[in-house]
């Protein structure tokens, strides 16, 4: 089964555990690492709506719990199981912690991370 394919089912696995009350919106990302590990995340939702968590946060979270090896795949999933993109803010977040290769998955066929965010920001920002 191709990555992607394969990270699609442990999204929608992951999905009924969503905790989107607020915005009705359920999310779950899956991503594959260099060894073989698929980590997953869900979004996560609060009566004080900006202390939302998105899914690629919870999914990086559980990736850095489980000491995972380089992240090389990431799918993100509505409820219908159509492919997102990630957010704004999740670009930057996933940038800090895998590589601008990173293989995320479109309605549109796979992108990098680097053409989701060029010419990012990061810590190499700050080596400067
Ligand atoms: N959401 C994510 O979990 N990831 C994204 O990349 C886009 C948005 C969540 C946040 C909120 O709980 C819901 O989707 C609607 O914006």
């Amino acid at each position: 089964m191709a990555p992607h394919e394969q990270l699609h089912a442990a999204a929608l696995e992951a999905l009924p555990r969503a905790y989107a009350p607020y915005s009705n919106y359920p999310v779950a990302a899956a991503a594959l690492d260099a060894a073989g590990t698929v980590h997953t995340g869900i979004n996560i939702e609060n009566a004080s709506y900006g202390l939302t968590q998105c899914a690629e946060c919870s999914m990086l979270a559980s990736w850095r719990l489980a000491a995972g090896a380089p992240l090389t795949h990431l799918v993100c999933i509505n409820r219908r199981g159509d492919y997102i993109t990630p957010c704004g803010r999740c670009r930057q977040v996933l940038y800090e912690h895998a590589a601008p290769t990173l293989s995320i998955a479109t309605a549109n066929g796979p992108v990098t991370l680097d053409e989701l965010l060029p010419a990012a920001f990061g810590p190499h920002n700050l080596e400067d």
